[in-house]
């Protein structure tokens, strides 16, 4: 054995070192402190070894590397830049020593080899990859980019414009469009993928290839003349930065850096790789990002838990057959999961039926399924007029209108249908859970699941615990909702529970600046510029005037301190106007549908006539950070209250409940993100300069005392 570590060995027989990556003490490879303590020593024995003709890198894992470790790398981040540094260069060191090695040398990459681990792969001559693997740099989704030499190799192995792409989208890559462009010089089943690997070597050590060629060509300066250059370089910047309104830095880093270090050899383009990464895991936007990903990591492992006692759902229904229900009844049947869809009208069957072909339909046009597949799904959703089968249905989400009485009396009905052990959950937007099951037999067995509009896109649902819900039965939703291809938030009841109750503020915020005499378009461009996919006014009309209004009303009931509504808002007029938003044609905005069918929004004077009768002053103009602060403050606070009252367990959840509920900016990690950035005590500051607006922007004594002693939600 030339190494031994806990991350990898290195043998040598017959003149071919073997590097197998085979971490001990995990079930996956991935880039730790300690492999590139082991990859350097191992680099080091191997450049010193006299008897190897070739080196073959490989894992014995069913994924060869799946990535950094980036709750350790995130620590590292936070070193003063000298020590980050010194770090990046002592792990470029090893990959620059194996690049170097006076033999040849290949990788097999089996599964998976992300980011460090197709950094790796980079380092040898060539690459040899199973069929069936995906390779990949996810770095700029986690707000950095590839910083152990993957912004040099790529581009002089496959050219500036693919790994452009490859760097600036993060997404993984399967075998054929990775051999398409030259990452990797062969592709063969999985079963053949270390022989392969091994011929290649050999015929490689034979003299058959020219791996020095290979070598010299990723350690030159890139072979672009500077037209070509400007060219690449300028225009996929121009591309990237409308993709990312300026909002991600990463991608724009990773070109521009890429395009100074083109005329560079190897290792003054690594120093140039190595600058520019330091600046991007310093800057806030990777910091949110990487708490993000954190923060999935949190809640997969809390899932996890709750699947050892869950039951496994084997038949499900669905009772309404509306949007939400027809919804439910899709995503249920396309993830193989059988369901009965009940309403209390034909037409509503029919129409539920309509909306799943539809999205069946286009799986098939997108060539994700085939017709037969198609009608296999279809066949999952059984509509029903009645109760008679749900004897053996293990769950039913109720789905029907948002009436308590009605609501009520249905899930009463239901409970005399299913049998003892069926777990019973309310997809209600608004009512309490605790009020829905105080007159049900088995108020154990039930629970809140809500979904999100529209249910095939969303990927959030909220998993709503009664007092009285057995855990055993908040599993079950739990695991049936991963199932479904959602993540499940668990929080307890509460009016709003916890996203429209913390959205439901900011909309305050929004009304309160209209009535103001701040113009609703305005408000639209500035948030949209701090992130949301859309504005509030154009939030509004999509959400439905209506809707808004009775979600209003509940909070104002449930929270009458902060929440209760003073005086007519532009909302209660759109609504006196059947202004309802999309669905009714008009709102805020007018909406005439495009040649496709989808609604185009555009002005309409109307909306100003009526928005000016609650304006009492006339029209104001606000400035940006007057606008974003009146907005956001009650919606921090708000989250602050939720966390506090134990609503969400951790600030990660609240903060991934409203990105994936609500669609807030990823790059400032969510509210609680978005507070520790600012400073609690400038977020105080800033709620002071308002308190005139009332209650919603007033601090709770809890961040005041965070703000005084300098304290975060995260670790920071
Ligand atoms: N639409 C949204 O954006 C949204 C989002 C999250 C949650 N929700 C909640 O989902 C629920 C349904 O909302 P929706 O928008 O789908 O409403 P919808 O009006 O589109 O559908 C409700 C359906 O329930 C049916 N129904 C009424 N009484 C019934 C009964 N006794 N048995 C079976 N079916 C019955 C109706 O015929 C109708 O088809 C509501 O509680 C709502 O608050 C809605």
């Amino acid at each position: 054995m030339l190494y031994e570590g806990s991350r990898l060995s290195v043998e040598v027989t017959d003149g071919i070192a073997v590097l197998c990556f085979d971490a001990r003490d995990g079930s996956v490879n991935k880039f730790d402190q300690a492999t590139i303590d082991d990859l350097n020593a191992a680099a080091k024995a191997l450049a010193e070894a006299s008897d190897v003709k070739g080196l073959l890198v490989k894992s014995a894992k069913p994924a060869f590397i799946v990535g950094a470790d980036i709750m350790e790398f995130g620590e590292r981040f936070k070193a003063p830049e000298d020590e980050m540094k010194r770090w990046m260069a002592d792990a470029n060191r090893m990959f620059s020593t194996i690049e170097d090695l006076d033999f040849p040398s290949v990788t097999a990459i089996n599964g998976m080899a992300l980011g460090g681990g197709l950094e790796m792969c980079l380092a040898t001559d060539y690459r040899v990859m199973g069929e069936k693997a995906q390779i990949g740099f996810p770095e700029t989704q986690l707000g950095i980019y590839p910083g152990f030499g993957g912004t040099v190799r790529a581009p002089r192995l496959i050219g500036a414009d693919n790994a452009i792409e490859w760097i600036a989208d993060g997404k993984p890559r399967r075998a054929d469009k990775a051999f398409a462009v030259g990452m990797v010089d062969a592709v063969v089943a999985e079963d053949e993928l270390e022989a392969a690997a091994r011929d290649l070597l050999d015929r490689a050590i034979a003299g058959e290839f020219d791996w020095k060629a290979r070598k010299a060509e990723k350690t030159a300066p890139l072979k672009l003349n500077q037209t070509e250059a400007a060219m690449t370089f300028e225009t996929s910047k121009g591309y990237v930065l409308g993709q990312t309104k300026g909002q991600y830095p990463a991608p724009i880093e990773a070109i521009e850096r890429m395009a100074k270090a083109a005329g560079m050899g190897r290792d003054a383009a690594i120093a140039e790789e190595t600058e520019g990464f330091i600046k991007l895991a310093k800057t806030s936007e990777a910091r949110a990002l990487i708490q993000i990903f954190l923060n999935d990591q949190l809640i997969k492992k809390k899932g996890k838990k709750y699947g050892k006692i869950a039951h496994t759902i084997e038949q499900a229904a669905v009772l309404g057959a509306g949007i939400m229900g027809g919804g439910i009844a899709y995503q249920s049947a396309s993830k193989g999961v059988p369901i009965l869809m009940k309403d209390i009208k034909d037409e509503a069957i029919e129409q539920g039926l309509d909306e799943a072909s539809k999205h069946f339909a286009k799986g098939v046009e997108r060539g994700k399924l085939d017709a037969r597949k198609m009608a296999e799904g279809l066949s999952r959703i059984r509509p029903t007029l009645n109760y008679g089968d749900f004897g053996n249905v293990d769950a039913v989400i109720e789905a029907v209108v948002e009436n308590p009485k009605v609501k009520k009396a249905v899930l009463a009905e239901t409970e005399e249908a299913v049998s003892e052990n069926t777990i019973l959950a309310s997809n209600t937007s608004s009512i309490s859970i605790n009020t829905l099951a105080a007159d049900l037999k088995r108020p154990q067995n039930f629970l809140g699941m809500h979904f999100f509009n529209p249910v095939h896109k969303m990927p959030l649902v909220e998993v709503i615990k009664g007092e009285k819900s057995s855990e055993e039965a908040i599993a079950t939703i739990v695991d049936y909702a991963h199932r479904l291809g959602k993540t499940p938030i668990v929080v307890n009841d509460c009016p709003g529970f916890l996203v429209n109750r913390i959205l439901f503020p900011y909309f305050f915020g929004f009304q309160q600046l209209i009535t103001d005499g701040a113009d609703f378009a305005k408000i639209d461009k500035v948030m949209e510029k701090f992130g949301w996919p859309m504005g509030p006014a154009y939030l509004s009309d999509v959400v439905g005037m209506d809707t808004s209004q009775h979600v209003e009303e509940v909070l104002a009931e449930g929270y009458p301190d902060r929440m209760s509504i003073k005086g007519k808002s532009s909302l209660d007029v759109m609504v006196e106007n059947d202004r309802l938003g999309q669905k009714s044609g008009a709102g805020y905005y007018k909406y005439e549908k495009d040649k496709k069918g989808r609604p185009n929004k555009t002005q309409d004077d109307k909306a100003y006539e009526l928005v000016a009768t609650v304006q009492k002053d006339g029209q104001k103009d606000f400035d940006g950070d007057e606008i974003v602060d009146r907005m956001m403050i009650p919606m921090i606070i708000e989250a602050a209250r939720a966390l506090e009252e134990g609503i969400a367990e951790t600030p990660n959840e609240v903060d991934m409940g409203l990105i994936m509920g609500l669609g807030f900016p990823p790059f400032r990690g969510g509210a609680l993100k978005y507070a520790d950035a600012q400073g609690l005590a400038t977020v105080c500051d800033k709620a002071d300069r308002y308190s005139h607006l009332g209650t919603l922007y007033e601090p709770t004594a809890r961040m005041r005392d965070m703000a005084a002693n300098g304290e975060t939600y995260y670790a920071q």
